[in-house]
């Protein structure tokens, strides 16, 4: 598909999230992630907790989720009161054939990946846009900013081209959600998206990364005129 065409792009991401939309049960507490993605799927579970009168609890891994998540009927809980969760909903930037991922464009990735290593099960919704054989795009990594200095050289010693995130409206660093920084690094084709995702988290000063390797993914749902489920093969 042309993945320039917004209006096919935002279908398919309707449709995928509409298809998770049908996995959340009354009295259920899931994980939320971030994105435009997760926006449509919060707005659809939104219809039915007024529609069915059903409650669900979550744990939005942004200020954006959080904000959707109330403004749609959710109750918002914590990792205080609910240290293991069922579900976790969230979007990607890439998949591969092997259903590795690389998030975090959002800014979002520290607490997409704590909630997900959280979830019994956790479901990726995406547009058919974000699929590649191989993982190439840029991977965002939210570092300490007193450390700022000293993991840019060695993710550059490593190879990585490191552009620091800059923030739209005011002047200087994107800020996350947890008052770091985020890099975001070219790597070129990932062959081993595992390995990568150890070493960077090795660096110290490295918070957490964006590569979500295959272990932690359980299906991904791909939008399109239906709904697709990838599996680990
Ligand atoms: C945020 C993320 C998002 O899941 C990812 O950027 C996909 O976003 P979208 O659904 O808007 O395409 O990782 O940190």
């Amino acid at each position: 598909m042309d993945v320039t065409n917004n209006m096919g792009v935002e279908s398919e991401k309707i449709v995928a999230a509409k298809e998770a939309s049908k996995l959340i049960d009354d009295g259920m507490v899931i994980g939320l992630g971030t994105g435009s993605t997760v926006e449509f799927f919060i707005k659809e579970v939104g219809e039915r907790i007024t529609k069915e009168e059903i409650e669900v609890w979550c744990i939005p891994s942004s200020y954006q989720s959080h904000i959707l998540a109330i403004d749609n009927g959710f109750f918002v809980t914590d990792l205080f009161q609910v240290g293991e969760l069922d579900l976790c909903i969230d979007g990607a930037d890439q998949v591969d054939r092997d259903l590795n991922c690389i998030k975090g464009r959002g800014g979002a990735l520290l607490r997409e990946k704590v909630i997900a290593q959280a979830s019994e099960t956790v479901i990726i919704i995406i547009d058919s846009g974000k699929l590649s054989e191989k993982l190439n795009s840029f991977i965002p990594i939210e570092v300490l900013p007193f450390a700022y200095g000293s993991v840019r050289k060695k993710i550059e010693k490593m190879g990585g081209k490191v552009n620091l995130r800059e923030s739209d409206s005011k002047i200087g660093p994107c800020i996350s959600d947890n008052g770091n920084f985020i890099l975001d690094v070219e790597f070129g084709v990932l062959e081993n998206p595992k390995e990568l995702e150890t070493r960077l988290n090795g660096i110290a000063g490295v918070v957490e990364n964006g590569i979500f390797s295959s272990e932690i993914i359980d299906k991904v749902i791909v939008g399109g005129k239906t709904a697709r489920i990838l599996r680990k093969s």
